[in-house]
């Protein structure tokens, strides 16, 4: 059988028995914050070597019941994607090339010794919780509803193999931006002690553990005024790779655009790929290649890179105003203004997924 497109679940629904009321759902989503609030319901599946996936459903949201030896609490084996759903002008209910990110769970399945979920299950999985939570899509700007499809090792055993048993579930957090600051550049951290991921490791799966090797790194960060954290290469400690929940993209005064490339540790951003694409269309060169920290520094003093932004689902497209290296700051642009090129890819970007804009590329798919 071809388990990467037979689709095989159905995720039946048993409704919540005591959903939300209607006057404090409204109450979440006028102010959703980022992350803290979630939907009456959650899909989930269970995967065993002998039958597969199964015992697929929409079911109440609520914990799980985990036995405390359970394999992901000590080896960390789980993965996780990211990808929101917008409410469009005449109600309907839209994701961003969710295929994308099933095909990337797949990989990062692959990379972590864990079951392949079907893409059109995993599909499926956000289009019947969507149908079902459709009242807690967000329609105010800058809102959507963050699905946080994942996937655990619940194998109760302490040896250290692939599991054997697997959960996979998908739950649902009307958001508004990431960063507090909204649009507005924010400053960060750039890490010379810590490295995310390295050669031959995990850094291109969407893996929970690479966040976890990130926040020593991110608590430096906040401690220093920062937003994020840019961590460099963990070989020689000289090529930028990604932030810890985004990747990086540089704006040259000749219109040209770097990115570092897919290097294998760092995470191949679906909004990355997107913007390769859009500035493509709008005219800009773009370049996948190493890029170092002495060209981003030296470029910045000389004029050469006149705008940085970070793209990615939670972030969208967020501009950057400075690097801090130690007690050295490093100034893009005015620090204080996001620059026209970031503003116009982030609005057609903005666009076409809210549906504001045509979208030629057929990236959108309709979940509700
Ligand atoms: N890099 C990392 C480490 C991330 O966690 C994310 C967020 O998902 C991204 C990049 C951007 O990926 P995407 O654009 O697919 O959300
Ligand atoms: C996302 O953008 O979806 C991410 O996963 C980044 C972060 C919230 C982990």
């Amino acid at each position: 059988m071809d388990t990467l497109t037979t689709a095989a679940l159905s995720f039946p629904v048993t409704p919540s028995p005591a959903p939300t009321p209607p006057a404090s759902r409204d109450a979440i989503l006028a102010n959703p914050g980022f992350g803290t609030n979630f939907t009456d319901h959650m899909a989930i599946a269970r995967w065993t070597p002998d039958d597969g996936w199964h015992d697929d459903e929409i079911r109440p949201y609520g914990p799980f019941h985990l036995d405390p030896a359970a394999a992901v609490l000590h080896y960390a084996q789980e993965i996780f994607e990211g990808l929101k759903a917008y409410r469009h002008p005449d109600g309907s209910v839209w994701s961003f090339r969710p295929q994308s990110n099933a095909q990337r769970m797949v990989d990062s399945a692959a990379r972590m010794a864990l079951p392949t979920l079907p893409v059109d299950d995993f599909v499926h999985s956000l289009r019947t919780l969507v149908e079902t939570d459709m009242a807690w899509v967000p329609s105010l700007p800058e809102s959507s509803l963050y699905l946080r499809p994942f996937m655990f090792a619940s194998e109760v055993f302490l040896g250290v193999r692939p599991a054997r048993h697997i959960t996979y579930s998908v739950i649902a957090s009307p958001v508004g931006a990431y960063f507090a600051s909204g649009p507005a550049p924010v400053s960060i951290w750039l890490s010379r002690d810590y490295s995310r991921a390295a050669p031959g490791g995990t850094g291109s799966a969407k893996a929970g553990a690479n966040y976890a090797a990130s926040l020593l790194a991110q608590r430096e960060a906040t401690a220093n005024g920062c937003a994020q954290v840019c961590f460099l290469d963990a070989s020689e400690g000289r090529w930028v790779e990604e932030l810890g929940g985004m990747n990086l993209f540089f704006v040259h005064a000749d219109g040209t655009l770097v990115t570092p490339h897919l290097s294998g540790s760092i995470l191949p951003g679906i909004t990355r790929s997107s913007v390769i694409t859009l500035a493509e269309e709008a005219g800009h060169t773009v370049e996948e290649r190493p890029f170092s920290i002495e060209e981003w520094t030296d470029g910045a003093a000389s004029g050469q890179i006149t705008e940085v932004f970070a793209c990615g689902t939670a972030a969208v497209i967020t501009p950057l105003g400075r690097l801090r290296d130690g007690d050295r700051d490093i100034v893009i642009g005015d620090g204080e203004t996001a620059g026209p090129v970031t503003l116009a890819l982030r609005q057609q970007l903005v666009d076409i997924q809210t549906g504001q804009a045509e979208d030629p590329h057929g990236w959108m798919t309709q979940l509700a």
